[in-house]
């Protein structure tokens, strides 16, 4: 735990509200994988190796994502402070072992999209429970072709129906694979329900319903060993809305683009009305992700698989104090 203090340029409180913002990102199994270094003329974003989820993300792929999806909020924060953000990917020995460092780059003039995106970031919630059979606007879905084009990432939606079926069946033979995996269960355990430690995890109220028999697509359930009722006819959408977020290229950077990428579509949709859950299982299993990349003609790399539609408000999930997000200041450092 370190204290908050000025950076960039800016005062203590303002750098408080970043790294509030930033933290309000979603992440695998809220574990909340972020760190950042206060200096005078940066900040740096690093991950948290103890927040990795060994069984589940073995390659920390998805503490990447998770990273990057802070990053995006990161820059929304400082955007809507008056300040363009000048990002460095895996800046290397100007910034040992960070994932990106941000400096100004300049007065930036909010945008009507950058603040509603960051509006947007507060309001944003990942919601497990059934969404209105309506489908999603074409306008919609342009917007969010778009966010990840932002964001140099690829987002795919799944348009034919051999396509879903094909999609159905991968994640749920990568879901099936982790429930045969005691350490995956572990981890989801570990994770979920009323934790000690309240700032991490996935809290029952945002579980959603337990998974049922007649659901077609499989949810991962994060309310294991209790039931939590679904309101009877409150079933999930047998059509639903499916996108799956892939990058160009493989490897870290691509990584902390596609976790940009992710939060940008994701908080586009919290902007257009729309929610959205994950469907991680299909890219967490390495055979099963690889065929869904030679599914979609071998090219790009899935990060992850979305669904989206209209949704009823779900609450939030909670987060740790700032202070824990602080790493603590190099003493060799002069002038930061
Ligand atoms: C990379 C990544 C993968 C995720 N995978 C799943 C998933 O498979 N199933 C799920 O229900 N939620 C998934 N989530 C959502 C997280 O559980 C959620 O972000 C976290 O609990 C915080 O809650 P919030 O998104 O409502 O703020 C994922 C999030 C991220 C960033």
């Amino acid at each position: 735990m370190s204290p908050v203090v000025p950076a960039l340029g800016l005062a203590e409180g303002d750098v408080r509200g970043v790294l509030e913002v930033a933290a309000l990102a979603p992440s695998i199994h809220n574990s909340q994988p972020w760190r950042f270094a206060l200096h005078a003329d940066r900040i740096e974003l690093h991950c948290d190796p103890t927040k990795q989820l060994h069984a589940t993300d073995p390659e920390s792929r998805e503490l990447r994502l998770s990273c990057g999806a802070a990053l995006l909020n990161m820059r929304l924060a400082l955007q809507g402070l008056g300040i363009r953000p000048l990002v460095t990917l895996l800046p290397g020995r100007e910034a040992e072992g960070a994932l990106a460092v941000v400096r100004r780059g300049g007065r930036f003039t909010p945008t009507e999209q950058s603040r509603s995106l960051l509006k947007a970031v507060r309001s944003r919630r990942t919601n497990r429970h059934p969404f209105v059979d309506s489908e999603v606007p074409a306008t919609h879905r342009q917007h969010l072709v778009r966010a990840a084009e932002q964001e140099r990432a690829w987002l795919h939606v799944m348009a034919t129906r051999e396509e879903k079926v094909r999609l159905r069946e991968l994640i749920g033979r990568a879901h099936q694979e982790q429930l045969a995996d005691p350490r995956v269960q572990a981890e989801l355990v570990g994770w979920t329900g009323n934790r000690a430690d309240p700032g991490h995890g996935v809290p029952p109220g945002s579980a959603g319903p337990t998974p049922a028999p007649q659901d077609e697509w499989a949810l991962r359930d994060f309310s294991p060993g209790t039931v939590i009722d679904r309101p009877s006819g409150k079933d999930y959408e047998p059509d639903p809305f499916v996108v799956v977020l892939c990058s160009f290229y493989d490897g870290t950077a691509a990584e902390l683009q596609a976790g940009q990428a992710l939060q940008r579509v994701l908080l586009t949709a919290t902007a257009l009305g729309l929610s959205a859950s994950f469907l991680s299982q299909v890219v967490e299993v390495r055979r099963v992700r690889e065929d869904l990349r030679r599914s979609l003609g071998g090219s790009l790399f899935p990060q992850t698989v979305l669904r989206l539609g209209f949704g009823s408000p779900v609450p939030a999930t909670p987060r740790r104090p700032v202070e824990e997000l602080v790493l603590e200041p190099c003493t060799t450092e002069s002038g930061s």
